[in-house]
């Protein structure tokens, strides 16, 4: 694998090699000096033309866990703001020497167009309503790690399905390793044709959850009532929301994630985000160990290592 633009780069096969690192890299984040050589001499630029708080940090707490170097690109600050074209900018960031590029761009395809203009590897940061493949990967290592494996689970994706890069990469994620996928929403906010998603649509929150182990609820973007596609939050909230009163219906050992960032009283009650079934915390965390793994399979060091990857996280020399 070159890049990773999108879940399905990786296939069944693709996405457990980075499950089966990604919980080597939680034993590395997990010791005093969270630190491997793995991929010292590379270098990473996060290119985010869009805002993020998690996905940017984790990228670059990720491969300075892998002593790589480190870049950040910030459109508000760079010539980007003098006109400089997205190609123009790209090529001048890689002629100064990097191995990998992130990249978060409100436009679905760019990280795919990126790619096809540079050498370096290309991850999808998320682009547009398109797809954030890390983030899937890591909501489906922080299930597995609780319940063993995604086979047969029954996964709740709640909210705005339409407008979500995240749930695109979820129903991908989980529906390759054998969970059943129901996306709960409200029919404007559900997209127009599902043919070909394998996954069944209900706008009955409440009947969905008494029978799912997994809820994954969507940030909903307050802009969608602007346009139109929702009466009021306080409705959303009354149809749609995890509150405190519906994640009492689900099953005792159900559990809750959300990519983030949260509307707190919206799409999720505080007590369900903080309280004992959340994942919330533990998907951040994971999140750090996931993109570890990602850029450890990109960068060559981790291609193909099957049963050496703990020598190599031990600290012996990288495979290059
Ligand atoms: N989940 C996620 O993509 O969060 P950020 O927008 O903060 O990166």
């Amino acid at each position: 694998m070159r890049h990773l633009l999108a879940v399905g780069d990786l296939g069944r096969d693709g996405i457990e090699e980075v499950l089966r690192l990604t919980e080597s890299f939680v034993e590395v984040g997990e010791r005093k000096i969270p630190k491997v050589p793995a991929l010292r001499g590379r270098t990473v630029v996060t290119l985010f033309f869009e805002e993020s708080t998690r996905t940017r940090l984790s990228f670059e707490t990720a491969a300075r866990r892998l002593s790589a170097d480190t870049m950040s690109f910030s459109v508000a600050t760079s010539s980007v703001k003098k006109g400089e074209s997205l190609r123009d900018t790209v090529r001048t960031i890689e002629a100064m020497g990097v191995d990998a590029m992130v990249v978060r761009h409100r436009s679905a395809g760019v990280p795919a167009q990126v790619a096809s203009w540079v050498d370096a590897a290309v991850v999808n940061g998320g682009d547009g309503w398109h797809e954030h493949p890390t983030q899937a990967l890591l909501d489906c290592y922080s299930v597995r790690e609780r319940r063993g494996s995604l086979e047969g689970l029954r996964v709740a994706i709640v909210g705005d399905v339409k407008h979500s890069r995240v749930a695109r990469s979820d129903v991908a994620a989980f529906s390759a390793l054998g969970a059943e996928v129901t996306l709960v929403a409200p029919p404007t906010l559900l997209p127009p044709d599902l043919t070909g998603w394998p996954v069944t649509a209900s706008s009955d929150l409440s009947g969905t959850l008494v029978r799912s182990d997994v809820v994954i609820v969507l940030r909903l973007q307050r802009e969608r009532q602007e346009q139109g596609l929702l009466p009021s939050l306080r409705e959303y909230r009354g149809r749609y929301g995890l509150t405190r009163e519906r994640a009492a219906l689900l099953p005792d050992d159900a559990l809750v994630l959300h990519p983030g960032p949260m509307n707190r009283g919206v799409e999720i009650d505080a007590e369900v985000a903080d309280g004992p079934r959340s994942l919330v915390l533990r998907q951040v965390t994971n999140g750090v160990a996931v993109r570890m793994a990602v850029l450890f399979l990109l960068l060559g060091a981790g291609a193909g290592l099957g049963e050496a990857a703990p020598a190599i996280l031990g600290g012996a020399a990288p495979r290059a």
